[in-house]
């Protein structure tokens, strides 16, 4: 069985979570569903980065330990993640034990193959990054250009992490293997960064400014820099630094997820800091966009935050999760309006999907007496439905389940239309209504797999409805979407609108 390793960024537990991390984490989820769907044997990792000044300063803030705070705040997303149904096997928290263990058990590997110095250190740094800038990156007066708000300047002693030593390393690399970052635009830019010069970076904080973190092996007056903790998240869940030795299956066939923002952390410091531990670098990297609203960047300190409870408890947690995925492809930004979440509902949701389930129920019960007639094994509308099949495996192969969803929608309509045409509500009981209503339910079948990585509840809801067993999640592509599977003489439940319209 093909193994499939998927990683969110662990996110800070500075704040609570809005839509553009659940932007993140929904589309992992889907991502690992659809891989669970053609056979995979997944591990689909999440969790929360619980170290550094920002999360030490909210704590502060809020009059508690950083411990309390963080014990509070990853809460909030692992229910979160809960409440969005997402199917991740592990939540990582770097306050752990065992990423401790493995944070130190990886620096000590890069410490004895030479890699780690100590230095003096003095930069402007953003604590909403935790990262240091150049005076060049900076906007007019010390401005974060992702944060607006100004760098500050620290100086200390601090270990250092020879990155410049990977320069060649990492353009070898990527140029024999271009396809480790996705899409292109952003291997380029990974590129630039790489060509236009590396230069070696703090990885330790000393306690005296920082103290929230975790120690430096050798050292214990020093912290670990938050990145360099973080990043090592990914090994400690395959149980890197423990015994088992299970990781080196898992790796480096690795798929991270992460947004634009974060390209540089995961497509230059940490294939070098994994090369430098003599680990070969992640496999794949797929790079989305922001989510914004009114053309900017969800933060706290722009009051622009939306709750994915709130969309939830309005559109329900699979409407919130369908217009994730289906309206903001992975790759370019995209804007949230609330009037194209409520058209793309009411169009997709409520009168195609939810609507042709009604139909569908409504006559079967008045016509086929409540039992779902098996489809016709000449039906016209096979070839159809096969050829759309291709295009949505297709798609999601290329991680764009916005593209497969749109295609999966196409059997959608094409169910619809073919409603329309016959009229099976004008027609009498008999074999030729069996065959038109048995059609159509060989594509909700169709469609509720299809379509379960992107809407888990609603697509169980609808397996139910229409008689069949077991879960829509559990079948398995593409032998589950041959023509032909629903076995008919079995009871379809007519139930209320699974969504209704949206004034
Ligand atoms: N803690 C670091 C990641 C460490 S991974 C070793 C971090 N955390 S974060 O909470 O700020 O962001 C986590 C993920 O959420 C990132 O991929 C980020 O791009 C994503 N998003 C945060 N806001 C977002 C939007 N408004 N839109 C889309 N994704 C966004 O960075």
């Amino acid at each position: 069985m093909p193994l499939y390793y998927l990683t969110t960024p662990i996110f800070y537990v500075n704040d609570v979570p809005h839509i553009g991390h659940a932007y993140t984490a929904v589309n992992a989820d889907a991502l690992a569903r659809w891989h669970r769907l053609i056979g995979d044997e997944v591990f689909f990792l999440t969790g929360t980065d619980e170290h550094g000044l920002k999360v030490a300063r909210s704590a502060q803030e809020h009059n508690c330990t950083p411990q309390e705070w963080t014990d509070t705040t990853s809460a909030r997303f692992s229910e979160t993640w809960k409440r969005l149904n997402i199917s991740n096997d592990d939540f990582i928290r770097t306050t752990e034990k065992r990423h401790h263990l493995a944070v130190k058990t990886f620096l000590e590997r890069i410490r004895d193959r030479g890699y780690i110095y100590v230095g003096e250190y003095e930069g402007l740094y953003c604590v909403g990054c935790e990262a240091y800038y150049g005076e060049g990156e900076l906007e007019a007066g010390s401005l974060c250009p992702i944060h607006k708000r100004p760098a500050e300047v620290l100086r200390e002693e601090n270990y250092f992490f020879k990155l410049s030593a990977f320069q060649e390393a990492l353009l070898d690399f990527y140029t024999a293997n271009p396809q480790v970052i996705r899409p292109q635009s952003k291997l380029n830019e990974a590129l630039g960064f790489i060509r236009g010069g590396l230069e070696d970076f703090s990885i330790s904080r000393n306690k005296k400014s920082v103290s929230w973190g975790v120690e430096i092996p050798w050292d214990r007056a020093h912290v670990v820099y938050v990145w360099t903790d973080a990043l090592v998240n990914y090994l400690t869940a395959l149980g890197y630094g423990q015994e088992d030795g299970r990781w080196e299956s898992w790796w480096p066939a690795v798929h991270h997820l992460l947004g634009k923002d974060i390209l540089r952390f995961h497509g230059v410091y940490w294939p070098a800091m994994c090369m430098a531990a003599g680990i070969d670098p992640p496999g794949h990297l797929q790079v989305h966009g922001w989510l914004l609203v009114g053309g900017e960047k969800m933060a706290k300190s722009r009051l622009n935050q939306i709750f994915p409870g709130d969309l939830a408890d309005e559109f329900g947690v699979d409407g919130l999760r369908y217009h994730l995925l289906r309206d903001n492809p992975l790759g370019p930004d995209g804007d949230f309006t609330y009037e194209a979440m409520t058209q793309r509902y009411n169009s997709d949701l409520a009168n195609n999907f939810g609507n042709l389930l009604s139909r569908v129920a409504t006559v079967i019960e008045k016509g086929c007496g409540g039992v779902g007639p098996a489809p016709n094994p000449s039906s016209n509308l096979k070839g159809e439905v096969e050829s759309h099949l291709g295009v949505v495996i297709e798609a999601w192969g290329r991680n764009s389940p916005s593209e497969g969803l749109e295609a999966t929608w196409k059997l959608i309509q094409l169910a619809n239309a073919s409603l329309e045409a016959t009229e099976p509500w004008k027609m009498q009981s008999g074999p030729q209504l069996d065959l038109v209503m048995g059609d159509a339910l060989e594509i909700l079948r169709i469609v509720a797999i299809l379509a379960s990585p992107a809407m888990p509840g609603a697509c169980q809801v609808l397996w139910d409805a229409i008689g069949l067993e077991g879960s829509p999640g559990s079948a398995q592509i593409p032998q589950d979407l041959k023509w032909g599977g629903y076995c008919g003489g079995i009871q379809v439940t007519r139930r209320s609108p699974l969504f209704p319209r949206k004034k």
